[in-house]
C-alpha cells in the first residue's frame, strides 16, 4: 500500500495540549518566481489569534504579513532601505504599513498553523496555487495613535509608519460593522487625503510634492487552506480530519497617497 505522505502534517489536538503550546515558529525556504530562494519564518500565537510571516527580499526590505484573526485584518509591513544612489540620506529605513480586511480562507487558523510540522526543513518549497495580483486601492491613512481601533496589535507593529499607514475606506465601513464599532467613530481615526486629485508618482518631478503612490509586493508561498484525510476513529467510525494544507503564493498592488514623490522612490517605472 503505497500511500503519499505529505510533506506538511498538521499534529494531532491531543499531543499538543499535553505541552500546552500557544506559539511556534516555522521556516521555510521558497522559490520565487525570479528563481530566488527566500526565507520565510512564520509565528503563530494562539493566544493572541495571531498569525506573522515574515520574509527579506532581494532588495532588502523586510516584509511582514500579519493576521489578526480576532480583528479581521491583515497588516502588511514593508521596512524599505533608502537607495543610496539617489542621493536622499536617511538615517532610517521608510516603513509602510497597508492593512486589508481579512477574507474567508487567505490564511489557515493561527491554531492549525501553530500545529503544522514540516517533514524537510531545508526542502525549497514552491505553492501549488498562483492567487495571482490583488490591487487595493487605500484611500484613507490611519492615525496610529487611534490604530487600536482597528487592531491593538497595530501600534506595536506600525509604530514607525507614521502618516503612512493606510486602509481602504470600503474596509473601514465593513470592519466597523464586523466587529460592532460606531461608523463614525471610527472613521474620526482616518485621515482622507483625496487620493483621486493626486497625480501619480511616477509622473511628478518635484521630490517634495504629494502623489499617487503604488507599492508591489508579492508573498511567495503561504498555507491558504486545509487538506482532509478520511479515517477511522476508535469506535470505527469513518470521519474527516485535518491532514495536511493547501499552499498558495499571492501578489498584492497597493495604491495609496505618499506626502511627498520623495517616500515613493520606487514607483518611477
Ligand atoms: C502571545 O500572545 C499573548 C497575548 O497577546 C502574549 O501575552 C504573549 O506574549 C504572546 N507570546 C509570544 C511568544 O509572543
Amino acid at each position: 500500500m503505497a500511500e503519499q505522505l505529505p510533506i506538511f502534517v498538521i499534529l494531532s489536538v491531543i499531543i499538543l495540549s499535553i505541552f500546552g503550546v500557544t506559539f511556534s515558529q516555522l521556516v521555510v525556504n521558497v522559490r520565487n518566481k525570479g528563481g530566488d530562494v527566500e526565507r520565510e519564518k512564520i509565528e503563530s500565537n494562539t493566544t493572541a489569534d495571531t498569525v506573522k510571516l515574515e520574509y527579506l527580499s532581494k532588495d532588502g526590505t523586510l516584509v511582514t504579513y500579519f493576521t489578526d484573526f480576532k480583528a479581521h485584518i491583515q497588516i502588511f509591513r514593508v521596512i524599505v532601505p533608502w537607495e543610496e544612489e539617489r542621493g536622499i540620506v536617511q538615517s532610517t529605513p521608510q516603513v509602510l504599513c497597508f492593512i486589508t480586511r481579512f477574507g474567508k480562507n487567505e490564511f489557515i487558523s493561527s491554531d492549525a498553523m501553530s500545529k503544522l510540522r514540516q517533514k524537510n526543513p531545508t526542502a525549497v518549497r514552491t505553492p501549488e496555487e498562483d492567487k495571482g495580483l490583488e490591487k487595493h486601492t487605500l484611500n484613507l491613512v490611519v492615525n496610529i495613535d487611534q490604530s487600536a481601533i482597528l487592531s491593538q496589535h497595530l501600534y506595536n507593529i506600525c509604530h514607525d509608519a507614521r502618516d503612512s499607514m493606510y486602509i481602504e475606506d470600503t474596509d473601514v465601513k465593513l470592519l466597523s460593522q464586523v466587529l460592532n464599532h460606531d461608523v463614525d467613530k471610527v472613521m474620526s481615526a482616518m485621515k482622507s487625503p483625496e487620493l483621486e486629485k493626486q497625480s501619480r508618482c511616477k509622473d511628478t518631478s518635484d521630490i517634495k510634492k504629494p502623489c499617487f503612490c503604488q507599492y508591489h509586493l508579492c508573498v511567495g508561498w503561504y498555507p491558504c487552506g486545509l487538506k482532509y484525510c478520511r479515517g477511522k476513529d476508535s469506535a470505527g467510525k469513518v470521519v474527516n480530519y485535518r491532514c495536511g494544507i493547501k499552499t498558495c503564493r499571492r501578489c498584492l498592488l497597493f495604491e495609496h497617497f505618499a506626502r511627498q514623490k520623495m517616500y515613493c522612490l520606487w514607483d518611477d517605472l
